[in-house]
C-alpha cells in the first residue's frame, strides 16, 4: 500500500475544453484538434476521514438541469473516487472528496472527463501517489464509459494537457500552434447529449454507409488541413475550415436551432469561422475572431442572439 499524503488531504485540478475540429469523425480513428479552456476550472480535494464515500460536487447542487442530468454526474464522481481507490489498491475506512468551480455540465466542454481526471489526481495524491499520464487517461476513461458508452479518449487528455492537442486513434500529441487563436465559446444553455448524438451518427452510417463515409473522411482532411493552418497562423483558412466542419456536423444531424443561431449571429457580428463544439444536439459552440474589436462584437453579437455565457479560450489565468 501506497504512503498517505503527509497530512491526509490532496488536490487535483482540470480545466474544460474546446473541439476546434473533428468531433464525432474522431470517434471513427479520424483525428481532432482541441483547445483547453483554462478560464473554465476545476479543483477537487480528497481527505482522508469519517466513514464511507462522500461526495460533494458543485453538480450536487440544485440547478435548473433535469434530474437524469443530476443522478449521472452524481454516478459519475462516485465511479471516479471508487475507481482510482481500487486502482490503488486501498480501502479506507472513510473519504470525503469534494469539487469545486465550475464547467457546465453536459455541454460538450468535457465536465465528465474533467470531473474525474481532477478526483483521480486528488484521490491518488492523498496516497501520495502521482498518476502517470497513461494511469490518469485509463481511469477517466473509465468513467468517461458510464458517461458516453464509447468515448474516443479525446475528452480525457483535452482537460488535462496544457496546451492544444492533436488527437489520433487513442493518442495525444502537443499541436504546434504559431500564436494563440482568438475562440470563443458560447453556450445555448441548452443541454447537449453526447451519447444520443454518437448513437445517431452511427446509426446515421449504418443506413448510408457511403455518405456518412464520405462527410467523415472530409472531416478528417479539415482537421489535418487545420493543423497546419495553426502552426502557420492562417486563421482566414483555419475559419473556413471551421465553417466547412459546422455544415458535416449538421449534415450528420448533431445540430441544433440554438446552435444554428449561434453560429449564424457570429459569422455575421464578423467571426472568421463557427461551428458548434462537442456532441452537440445542444451545449456550445466556438467561434474564431481575429481581433479585440471582432472579439467585442461577435459576444456582444452572441449574447444578444441567446447565449447565456461566452467564454474566450485564448486568456489563460494564472
Ligand atoms: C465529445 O466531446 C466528442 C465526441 O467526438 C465524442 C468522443 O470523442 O468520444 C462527440
Amino acid at each position: 500500500m501506497q504512503e498517505t499524503s503527509t497530512n491526509g488531504v490532496a488536490t487535483g485540478t482540470t480545466h474544460a475544453k474546446v473541439i476546434v475540429l473533428g468531433e464525432h469523425s474522431v470517434v471513427y480513428g479520424n483525428p481532432a484538434i482541441a483547445f483547453p479552456v483554462h478560464s473554465l476550472q476545476l479543483h477537487a480535494e480528497a481527505r482522508l476521514g469519517g466513514t464511507g464515500l462522500n461526495v460533494v460536487t458543485p453538480f450536487h447542487e440544485p440547478r435548473e438541469e433535469r434530474e437524469e442530468t443530476l443522478a449521472l454526474e452524481r454516478q459519475l464522481s462516485e465511479t471516479a473516487v471508487t475507481n482510482t481507490l481500487e486502482f490503488l489498491g486501498v480501502r479506507p475506512t472513510g473519504i470525503e472528496v469534494s469539487v469545486t468551480g465550475m464547467i457546465p455540465p453536459a455541454r460538450g466542454l468535457g465536465s465528465s472527463a474533467a470531473v474525474a481526471g481532477a478526483i483521480a489526481q486528488a484521490v491518488a495524491r492523498v496516497y501520495g501517489r502521482e498518476l502517470t499520464r497513461d494511469e490518469r487517461f485509463e481511469l477517466v476513461q473509465s468513467v468517461e464509459r458510464v458517461a458516453h458508452g464509447t468515448p474516443s479518449g479525446l475528452d480525457a487528455y483535452a482537460t488535462t494537457e496544457q496546451g492544444p492537442i492533436w488527437f489520433e486513434r487513442g493518442v495525444a500529441k502537443p499541436l504546434r500552434v504559431l500564436s494563440q487563436p482568438r475562440l470563443l465559446v458560447a453556450d445555448t444553455g441548452i443541454v447537449g447529449h453526447t451519447s444520443e448524438a454518437v448513437r445517431r451518427v452511427r446509426e446515421l452510417r449504418e443506413s448510408s454507409r457511403s455518405a456518412v463515409d464520405a462527410l467523415l473522411d472530409e472531416a478528417a482532411q479539415l482537421a489535418a488541413d487545420a493543423g497546419h493552418d495553426l502552426a502557420t497562423g492562417d486563421l482566414v483558412a483555419l475559419g473556413l475550415k471551421m465553417n466547412r466542419n459546422h455544415a458535416i456536423l449538421s449534415e450528420l444531424g448533431v445540430s441544433a436551432d440554438p446552435l444554428e443561431t449561434l453560429v449564424s449571429a457570429s459569422r455575421q457580428a464578423g467571426a472568421l469561422g463557427a461551428k458548434l463544439t462537442g456532441g452537440g444536439l445542444g451545449g456550445c459552440m466556438v467561434a474564431l475572431v481575429d481581433s479585440e474589436a471582432a472579439e467585442q462584437s461577435v459576444s456582444e453579437a452572441m449574447l444578444a442572439a441567446g447565449a447565456k455565457h461566452v467564454w474566450p479560450v485564448h486568456k489563460e489565468i494564472a
